[in-house]
C-alpha cells in the first residue's frame, strides 16, 4: 500500500522498497536509456496494482466447472492517457495489468523559456467519458502539462481522473490540487523543489531525453 502524504492529502507516495531501489537507479545520471525505459515500465506496473484499486466493479455471473456463481468484472472501460513523449515509457507497464484499456495520446511539451505547456497532439476514444482515465507522465514539475491534459479530458466529459507520476515537485502538486482537487496523484517520490529552470531537484533530469536517448 502507498502512504498518503501528510502535507498533500491528494497524493499517494509509493515508498515500497523495490520501487525506491529502481527509482534510485533511474536518478543516477550514468544510467543508459535502455535500462531507464525498462525500469520506468517496471515501476509503472508495480504502481498500477494500487492505482486500479479505485476502479468500479459490477457483478457478473460465471459458470465454473463445478457450479454457477457470481463474480465481478470492471464496470467501465478504462483509458490510459500517456502525455507524450515521456508518458509513453510508462504505458506498457500499465497495459500489462489493463490489457483491455484504451489509450488516448496527448502530446504536450514545455516551452523552454517560459515552461508553459504547448499542446501539439490529442487523439482520444470518442466515448472516453464512459469510464475513468489514468494520465501517465513521469515528471510533475510546475504541473502545467498535467493540468492541461486534465483540462482536455474534462472538455470531453471525463469525470474520474487519476495521475500517475514517478517524481513530483511540491509546486506541481499544489498547482494540480488548486486546479483539480479531485484528481488523485500517485508518485514514487515527492522531491524538494524546482530550480530556476523549472527542473525538479534532485529529480532525474529531462525524462524524455533520458528515455529516448536524445540528450
Ligand atoms: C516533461 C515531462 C512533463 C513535463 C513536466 O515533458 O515529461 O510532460 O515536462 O513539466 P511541467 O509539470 O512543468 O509541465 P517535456 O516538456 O520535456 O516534453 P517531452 O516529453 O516531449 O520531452
Ligand atoms: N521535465 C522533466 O523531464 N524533468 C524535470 O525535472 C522537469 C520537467
Amino acid at each position: 500500500m502507498p502512504t498518503r502524504s501528510v502535507q498533500h492529502p491528494n497524493v499517494a507516495v509509493y515508498d515500497h522498497p523495490l520501487i525506491q531501489h529502481k527509482l534510485t537507479i533511474l536518478r543516477e545520471k550514468s544510467t543508459r536509456h535502455e535500462q531507464f525505459r525498462t525500469l520506468l515500465n517496471q515501476i509503472s506496473g508495480l504502481m498500477a496494482y494500487e492505482v486500479s484499486r479505485r476502479l468500479a466493479v459490477r457483478e457478473k455471473p460465471v459458470e465454473t466447472p463445478v457450479a454457477h456463481t457470481m463474480g465481478t468484472e470492471l464496470a467501465e472501460p478504462t483509458t490510459i492517457v500517456p502525455i507524450l513523449r515521456a508518458g509513453l515509457a510508462m504505458m506498457d507497464g500499465l497495459l500489462a495489468l489493463f490489457p483491455e484499456a484504451r489509450v488516448a495520446h496527448i502530446g504536450i511539451y514545455r516551452d523552454e523559456k517560459t515552461a508553459k505547456p504547448v499542446t501539439y497532439y490529442a487523439k482520444m476514444p470518442v466515448d472516453i467519458a464512459r469510464g475513468p482515465a489514468i494520465v501517465v507522465d513521469p515528471m510533475l514539475a510546475t504541473g502545467g502539462s498535467a493540468i492541461h491534459a486534465v483540462e482536455l479530458l474534462r472538455e470531453k466529459g471525463v469525470r474520474d481522473i487519476q495521475l500517475v507520476c514517478l517524481v513530483a515537485a511540491p509546486e506541481g502538486i499544489r498547482a494540480m490540487h488548486a486546479a483539480h482537487p479531485d484528481v488523485m496523484i500517485h508518485v514514487a517520490s515527492i522531491d524538494e523543489r524546482l530550480n530556476e529552470r523549472f527542473y525538479i531537484v534532485p529529480g532525474l533530469g529531462d525524462a524524455g531525453d533520458r528515455i529516448f536517448g536524445t540528450q
